[in-house]
């Protein structure tokens, strides 16, 4: 169980100001399933999950949580919940099946079904444009590793636009560039599943750039919000020896700093520590692009991550990487095994007032939460567990807002349990149960805390 050992629990607080944003988040192939339905293309997680081997219990995501067919109830359970707002993604695939040429109709009208449901129940929609399915047509024609992914990302925003954007007024171009480009392409632990090691960092700069070309579409064609969601974690060395600190430096660059300091300082940080020489496929005019401000920037958080030094002789040393991670001493963990440590929350939030200053747009947290291994018992999860990784790193939020971070929204990660990528069904994050056979919703007793949250500090 999570101690409150930096900040007070959350009723203890003063409330976030008014106009705060209150949401929860999901994902398109996390949690619609049906995916043939309605002319849908093949995404690269499609590929990936129906590869035997790559899913933990060789789950796939066919049915999911049946949001495609079930969207009104989890709008229903928004509206209980109390939300202001609703983080969902939209899938590439069912608007350009193939990832190119005209808008695919029906798919296009199921995310006009959910936005305008949305708008009837007073919930502002923040659709995500890309949440890491990439259809599997660009993926062999090269996928993120080629520079015309991101013309053709900005083709499908247009066409999405053209559909919702007289309803929708924020947008969030990407979702975790990072672990698209360290997961997908360098490790190959998630889908495309490419070990290329440093030979991935290309698909970080197509991102960026695909992000860059989204903002001027989105800025040509409306007045709408704009913003891009990046994860960050605070990056512990295992010691004070100068070579776990150089490996925790070197490992901060590769997870945070490769992704936000192109955004927020409009420059690639200092590669050399990877003996690289200049960031890969930078064409002149490409990070004006990235940097144009945003009106907010999003901020995912999970869990702070401890590294040391690679040692002689480990798979990281002979890959040429100088870190390894180490396990944290002592400390408790999710069901996936993840730190608890609200108070590395708000160190990541400070930090990124002390290093982009001026230039950092109002932060957003556009996911947060914990999983752990939930049971229905009598129709009741007593999920006590997430109730306090949830008050804890709310209090660390506001503790941030305190010392002056511009904080103006908080999402859960996740309104319901979801296809949670390679560990298949294994992980529950949602504030509701899904019974993936049946598809019934329960809501656990983190749902009415939340709701309890949002009413106390709405009042
Ligand atoms: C984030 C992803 C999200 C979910 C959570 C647990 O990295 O954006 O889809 O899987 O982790």
């Amino acid at each position: 169980m999570t101690e409150h050992r930096h900040e007070p629990p959350l009723a203890a607080l003063p409330p976030f100001a008014p106009g705060f944003r209150w949401g929860a988040a999901t994902a398109a192939f996390q949690i619609e399933g049906s995916t043939g339905a309605d002319g849908r293309g093949s995404s690269i997680w499609d590929t990936f999950s129906q590869t035997p081997g790559r899913i933990l219990e060789g789950a796939t995501a066919g049915i999911a949580a049946d949001s495609y067919r079930r969207y009104a109830d989890d709008i229903a359970l928004l509206s209980e919940l109390g939300v202001t707002d609703y983080r969902f993604s939209i899938s590439w695939t069912r608007v350009q099946p193939d990832g190119t040429g005209p808008a695919n109709g029906p798919g296009l009208d199921y995310y006009e079904r959910v936005v305008d449901g949305l708008l009837g129940a007073g919930i502002a929609p923040l659709p995500t444009l890309f949440h890491w399915d990439l259809p599997q047509a660009l993926e062999d024609a090269g996928g993120w590793l080629a520079r015309d992914t991101a013309t053709r990302f900005a083709d499908y925003v247009a066409l999405v636009l053209d559909r919702l954007g007289d309803r929708v007024h924020r947008w969030i171009t990407l979702n975790e560039p990072a672990m698209m480009t360290l997961q997908g392409y360098a490790l190959g632990t998630q889908a495309p599943g490419r070990a290329l090691m440093m030979g991935a960092l290309p698909t970080a700069h197509h991102q960026l750039l695909a992000h860059g070309l989204a903002v001027s579409a989105i800025r040509a064609n409306s007045t709408a919000e704009v913003g891009i969601t990046n994860n960050h974690t605070l990056v512990v060395p295992a010691s004070d020896a100068p070579g776990d600190q150089l490996a925790a430096a070197a490992f901060d660059l590769v997870y945070n700093r490769i992704f936000a300091d192109p955004v927020l300082a409009g420059a690639y940080p200092d590669l050399s520590a990877f003996g690289i020489d200049g960031f890969p496929g930078v064409q002149p005019g490409d990070l004006e692009l990235i940097a144009a401000p945003l009106d907010f920037y999003g901020v995912n958080f999970y869990n702070p991550t401890r590294v040391a030094a690679a040692s002689a002789g480990s798979e990281f040393a002979a890959a040429g990487l100088p870190f390894e991670p180490a396990d944290f001493v002592d400390v408790p963990v999710t069901g996936f095994g993840w730190p608890i440590v609200p108070s590395a929350f708000a160190d990541v939030l400070v930090g990124l007032q002390d290093d982009y200053g001026d230039r950092l747009p109002p932060i957003v947290i556009t996911e947060n939460g914990a999983s752990f291994p939930d049971v229905v018992v009598d129709g009741a999860v007593h999920d006590v567990e997430r109730i306090a990784y949830l008050d804890a790193h709310l209090s660390a939020v506001r503790h941030a807002v305190e010392l002056g971070v511009d904080v103006r929204g908080y999402f859960v990660w996740s309104l319901i349990d979801n296809f949670e990528w390679a560990e298949g069904y294994t992980q529950r994050f949602g504030l509701v149960h899904i019974d993936f056979d049946s598809g019934e919703r329960t809501r656990k007793d983190s749902f009415d805390w939340y709701r309890g949250v949002i009413a106390a500090q709405s009042r």
